[in-house]
């Protein structure tokens, strides 16, 4: 908590490009009411909605506020994650990783710490390389993704 401004909630996830992203497959979520609905055509400046029956869609493209569940279970359930005292959710590595890349390609991460998008890019068909300046956590990421089974 601040005592002199309103508490930051959110992070930015900065998604840099050497010209435009090669890979873009933008992720859908359910949309809140599916079937069908009277919906509203040809607004005018009357204020009146005309109404004609429609089908709803039934998902969207996410927008670009996205929330995650943390903590064990949640970020994820390897408790070897942990010895790493800053992990990313596991969900967070994969969602950038299915939305910019596809099957096949190499996945970088140089600050891979305990191997959270290592493990992502495995699960979903992508190359890896992970380095770490810390070699301690660069032990943690092969023995976290020695453990695994998909
Ligand atoms: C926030 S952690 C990354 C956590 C990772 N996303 C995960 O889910 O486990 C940042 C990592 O960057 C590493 N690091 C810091 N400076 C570095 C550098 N100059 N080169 C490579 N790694 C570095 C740290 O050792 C740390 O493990």
């Amino acid at each position: 908590m601040r005592s002199n401004a309103y508490t930051n909630c959110f992070e930015f996830m900065f998604v840099l490009s050497k010209g435009s992203p090669r890979a873009f497959n933008p992720l859908k979520t359910k949309t809140v009411r599916q079937g069908q609905e009277m919906l509203p055509f040809n607004k005018k400046a009357d204020g009146i909605n005309k109404k004609t029956l429609g089908e709803l869609k039934p998902e969207k493209t996410k927008t670009n506020i996205w929330e995650y569940a943390v903590g064990l279970g949640g970020s994820t359930s390897d408790k070897i994650a942990f010895e790493h005292p800053a992990i990313f959710p596991e969900k967070l590595a994969e969602d950038h990783i299915l939305s910019w890349t596809n099957e096949g390609d190499v996945v970088f991460d140089p600050m891979c710490g305990s191997g959270t998008t290592c493990k992502m890019a495995l699960k979903n068909k992508r190359s890896y390389i992970g380095c770490d300046i810390s070699r301690e956590y660069v032990e943690l990421t092969k023995k976290r993704l020695e453990t695994l089974s998909f």
